[in-house]
């Protein structure tokens, strides 16, 4: 039985269908006030999964999830698997600045004190979220779709990773695809502005694809755009695991000369054309 909260409905449908298992329908709503109403319509199994992507607006989308969760609980579901697609928070995990709140591991233990027995999630920002946990955590990697899409889509690829962070998945989609690969250097000046730096970048006459797991403000993929097309890039494209693109991201980033973002749909949005529906049903198998 699947529960899909209402950030992840679409999602967490497609996932029934690929288990060939049954949504349980909830009303979610909310009272004049602003505060939330849940309620779980279907008759609960032992075993639930529930999908809730704590994308924008995170707060929101945490507190339902919690609601959904201690529900099930009080009405006799022994076994819960939370998959949580794009884990909000989850980029706070640890205390940059002293006195600074570690608010990924204050929602971990929500999600796990609400009722959670199994966690899956997909491509986390930092790894050591996990530990976060005392339930198994799985974490997906939607970097092997991603490139399959390239692989559809172009066909004299070049690799580029816009910061060190990026790295991993780069070198990941480089070898799946038998291609070049190459990073940039980034340094963040404030929350929506990066400066980045490159040394010696062979993108001449080839079709570059910028990978990252977020686009959140574009500020990073803007400015690895304009570098590559100064270094005479035939194209450029953008894989990403995680959509969050706040505000205008998308707007800035087509404007570059950007041929097309290929987004997951861990969140909704115009670019979420990569469906981890598969990789979730076969990680709930
Ligand atoms: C940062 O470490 C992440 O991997 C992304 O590069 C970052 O979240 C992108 O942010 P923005 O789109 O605001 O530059």
């Amino acid at each position: 039985m699947i529960i899909g909260g209402s950030s992840s409905q679409k999602l967490a449908a497609k996932v029934a269908k690929e288990l060939n298992d049954q949504l349980c329908p909830i009303e979610t709503r909310k009272f004049p006030d602003g505060e939330r109403y849940i309620r779980i319509k279907g008759e609960i199994e032992k075993e639930v999964v529930v999908i809730q992507s704590t994308g924008f607006p995170q707060d929101e989308n945490i507190m339902e999830l919690l609601f959904i969760l201690k529900n099930l609980k009080s009405l006799g579901a022994e076994k819960i698997k939370v998959v949580i697609p794009y884990f909000g928070y989850g980029r706070q995990e640890k205390r940059f600045k002293r006195g600074e709140s570690v608010s990924a591991a204050a929602v971990a233990s929500l999600i796990e004190d609400c009722g959670a027995s199994e966690l899956i999630c997909i491509n986390l920002h930092e790894k050591q979220m996990c530990d976060f946990f005392n339930i198994p955590v799985h974490e997906l990697s939607a970097i092997p779709l991603i490139a399959r899409h390239i692989q559809e889509q172009l066909e004299n690829p070049v690799i580029i990773a816009p910061d060190k962070g990026a790295l991993l998945h780069a070198q990941k989609i480089s070898r799946i695809l038998d291609c070049p690969c190459d990073h940039m250097e980034k340094t963040r000046l404030s929350p929506d502005k990066v400066e980045t730096r490159v040394k010696n970048l062979d993108v001449k006459g080839l079709q570059a694809v910028i990978i990252d797991d977020i686009i959140s403000t574009g500020g990073t993929i803007v400015n690895a755009t304009e570098i590559l097309m100064q270094h005479g890039a035939e194209s450029v494209t953008v894989g990403c695991v995680h959509p969050v693109l706040v505000e205008d991201a998308l707007l800035k980033i087509f404007a570059t000369g950007v041929e097309d973002v290929l987004a997951t749909d861990t969140l909704t949005s115009q670019v979420s054309s990569i469906s981890v529906a598969p990789l979730i049903a076969e990680a709930l198998k």
